[in-house]
């Protein structure tokens, strides 16, 4: 068999094997085989391209890709292992850029470095390749950056609002179609060097355009267009592989960002076309009212008395680590006979499936962990809701104020149970910039300070309440 015969066979597998991963993924059960067949696919196509490679290039080159791949491999294994789970969408979006840098530049090479053999139409369908590429791959890198500049909150995450910004965004496409027919018709490198910028411009003003609530979804759409970006250097390098895994790429992440934006109660169109996101509306977010104060012990005692507690978690739950005292609160109150289970908001954290990642990390058994739309209708009937570093996703005003920059994000209802702890560090507001109604409801009160200290205290104390008190003579409850 020849080595082109092999490594395309080996393209085969690895395609399969990116399938099984993607399946894997999507259930967190399988989650863990989903990364290894990952892996495994990856470590395939690796192996077939540089086999591949080796064919047609010298031992330089060759010694140049294994120092590269070594050289990527390390930097990768470093930023995985010293990165904070909070920290992971923006390690995704400088991702997504690098992605898009590549098919920049592999859309230029093919500009540079046309094969002699091409004529015709199938030289105009080069050239169409190299364009779209090279405006796909421009327009994810600049709109990554900017979305890893917000994420890390090193810019304003604010939506950018430029006079006119739809007229500039649509203006921007239209130039790129009637650019595609010029290039296609008469190739010059004026004409590129023009999209490149173009599709630079385009893509941070389309993140910039989008405020930091719609930034999950901006996340995903990056992926979607890393993806797309991915495939079209496929086309111009005529590598199978790369086309199969932008096409998963881009298409699943396109799929996410639908999902997600379903969740959020978002139109898809608009977010995509850079700007759903309202200034934030903070001018009737003054005075909410007086909010009460309760100490762990007292958490502790009514926890002590429930019969049924839901624990809902967010972004703060992750910056204190807080989920193994959660995990252990949970089996606590499980072992006394309260039924204990989460409600994971879809947007819940910084990344999707934050929050099962999580509880998954401190064995919180799977079956008692429910999506927002398995819980919502249970609040009503339950004692205690602990409230632990969430706050967007807990924002009754999502559903009451219409004025609300949240207003119709699906949220949970938390405020309907009979007890409702919130456990944070301050009134400061959520990722959205927004004051939340539920600290000042009659049902609420706040625990104040580190979530991880807090839950400790609360098993501390769980554990004094149950310490053997000596008998009184005569005593009877
Ligand atoms: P957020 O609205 O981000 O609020 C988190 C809360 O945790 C804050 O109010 C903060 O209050 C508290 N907190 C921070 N550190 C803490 C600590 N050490 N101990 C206790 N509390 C702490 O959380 P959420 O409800 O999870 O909502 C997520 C938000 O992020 C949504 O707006 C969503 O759209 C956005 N977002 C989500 C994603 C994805 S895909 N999940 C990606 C990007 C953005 P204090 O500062 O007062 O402690």
């Amino acid at each position: 068999m020849s080595t082109v015969t092999a490594a395309q066979a080996a393209y085969v597998v690895a395609a399969l094997l990116f399938i099984l991963s993607l399946a894997g993924l999507s259930q967190h059960r399988t989650s863990r085989s989903g990364v290894v067949w990952g892996i495994a696919g990856m470590v395939v196509a690796l192996a077939a391209t540089i086999g591949l490679a080796s064919e047609s290039i010298t031992v330089t080159g060759l010694a140049l890709i294994v120092v590269a791949t070594a050289v990527g491999a390390g930097i990768g294994l470093w930023r995985a292992r010293v990165v904070e789970m909070t920290g992971m969408p923006e390690l995704i979006a400088i991702m997504h850029s690098l992605v898009g840098l590549a098919a920049a530049f592999v859309g230029w090479n093919g500009y540079l470095d046309v094969d002699a053999e091409l004529s015709g139409s199938l030289l105009g369908i080069h050239h169409a390749e190299v364009f779209i590429g090279v405006f796909i791959g421009a327009v994810t890198f600049t709109g990554s950056v900017v979305a890893y500049l917000k994420l890390s909150a090193r810019i304003d995450s604010r939506p950018l609002t430029l006079p006119g910004k739809h007229v500039l965004n649509v203006g921007a496409l239209v130039a790129f179609a009637g650019l595609t027919v010029a290039f296609v018709a008469r190739p010059n490198i004026g004409l590129l060097i023009a999209v490149t910028v173009i599709a630079l411009a385009l893509g941070a003003h389309l993140v910039a355009s989008i405020g930091g609530g719609d930034m999950p979804v901006v996340v995903s759409m990056l992926n979607s267009y890393s993806g797309w970006a991915a495939a079209a250097s496929g086309f111009l390098l005529s590598n199978n592989l790369l086309i199969v895994t932008g096409a998963l790429v881009g298409s699943s992440g396109a799929y996410l960002s639908y999902i997600m934006c379903k969740a959020m109660n978002r139109s898809f169109i608009s977010v995509i076309a850079g700007g759903f996101g309202t200034p934030a509306a903070a001018a009737d977010e003054g005075e909410q009212g007086e909010h009460r104060e309760i100490s762990a012990e007292e958490t502790a005692e009514l926890l002590r008395d429930a019969s049924s507690v839901i624990i809902t978690p967010g972004y703060g739950m992750a910056v204190a680590q807080a989920q193994y005292p959660v995990a252990e609160l949970a089996r606590k109150l499980r072992e006394r006979g309260v039924e204990v289970r989460f409600g994971i908001h879809p947007v819940a954290g910084r990344l999707p499936g934050h929050m099962n990642v999580l509880l998954a990390e401190a064995n919180v058994p799977y079956d008692i962990v429910l999506e927002m739309d398995e819980i919502n209708d249970d609040f009503a009937a339950t004692s205690v809701v602990l409230v632990i570093g969430a706050n967007d996703t807990v924002n009754p005003a999502a559903t009451d104020n219409p004025a609300s920059p949240i207003a119709g994000m699906p949220v949970l209802h938390v405020w309907e149970a009979a007890d409702v702890v919130v456990f944070k560090r301050s009134m400061a507001a959520g990722y959205a910039g927004v004051q939340n109604p539920l600290f000042f409801r009659e049902n609420s009160q706040m625990l104040f300070g580190d979530a991880k200290q807090r839950v400790e205290d609360i098993l501390r104390a769980l554990d004094s309440l149950d310490a053997p008190v000596p008998e009184m003579a005569g005593s009877s409850r």
